[in-house]
């Protein structure tokens, strides 16, 4: 970090009941530094147009440093992901290579920056004959921490309406297959679905736009 870079204070808040409880101190450059390398796949502020890569601003800072560290100690599956430019263009790279790469700070600075930006949901084609479908399943089994068809980032979860339908495939199998962790409560809820009802969410959050 530079002594003489300009300093970014950013609040850290650490749940829905603290108030701020302390700041990150992390210099203004290195932060931008670090946004730019997410950007190269991730958007401008997180706003994914890329539909292998999940929208990332607006999601809850909680979520987004929990994500972070689940990839750097390698306990969620990370494929192989190809730099689409940037002076890395071509290289091949994984999210737990690139979460080891930050410090706790760099990535609560990150975090706190990402979750002040707009969620901007995917414009993507979706079936709608599934959509009816779809919505029951959620509002049986996951709006309850998933509020409003998963878009509060104040629940604490991750977002759902609006994300790309290809990364939420994706990440469905890693789910199934026991590569991305979860909760034990959405675990008994994830159980319950077959290939059907999960492509019916997966289209049902596809076609919030
Ligand atoms: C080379 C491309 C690439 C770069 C650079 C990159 N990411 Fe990612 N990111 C991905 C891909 C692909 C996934 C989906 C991986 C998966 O399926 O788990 C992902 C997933 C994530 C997730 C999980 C989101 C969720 O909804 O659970 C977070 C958080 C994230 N990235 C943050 C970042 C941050 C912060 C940076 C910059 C420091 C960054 N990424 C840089 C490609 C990239
Ligand atoms: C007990 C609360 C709870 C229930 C019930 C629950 N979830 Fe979750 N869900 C979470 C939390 C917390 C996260 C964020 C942490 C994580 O990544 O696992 C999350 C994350 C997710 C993600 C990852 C989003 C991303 O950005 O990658 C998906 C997809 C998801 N849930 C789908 C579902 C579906 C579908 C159901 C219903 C079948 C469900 N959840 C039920 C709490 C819950």
């Amino acid at each position: 970090m530079s002594i003489h870079a300009k300093k970014y204070l950013v609040p850290l808040f650490l749940g829905v009941s603290f108030s701020v409880s302390g700041f990150v101190n992390v210099s203004f450059a290195d932060l931008a530094k670090d946004l730019e390398g997410c950007a190269y796949c991730h958007g401008k502020d997180g706003a994914s147009t890329d539909p292998h890569v999940p929208i990332i601003g607006g999601m809850s800072a909680i979520v987004l440093e929990d994500a972070m560290i689940a990839y750097s100690d390698e306990e969620r599956s990370c494929p192989e992901y190809e730099y689409p430019e940037g002076p890395d263009k071509g290289k091949k790279t994984t999210m737990c290579e690139i979460a080891d790469d930050l410090s706790k700070k760099e990535t609560k600075a990150i975090a706190e920056y990402l979750a002040g930006k707009p969620f901007v949901r995917a414009k993507q084609e979706f079936d709608a004959t599934l959509v009816e479908k779809g919505k029951e399943v959620h509002d049986e089994l996951c709006e309850k921490c998933h509020a409003e068809a998963g878009s509060l980032a104040s629940d604490d979860a991750g977002m759902l309406a609006g994300q790309w339908i290809p990364y939420l495939e994706h990440t469905f199998k890693d789910y199934a297959a026991g590569t991305r962790p979860m909760t034990k409560k959405m675990k008994k809820k994830m159980k319950k679905l077959d290939d059907e009802s999960t492509n019916a969410l997966i289209q049902y959050y596809g076609s919030l736009q």
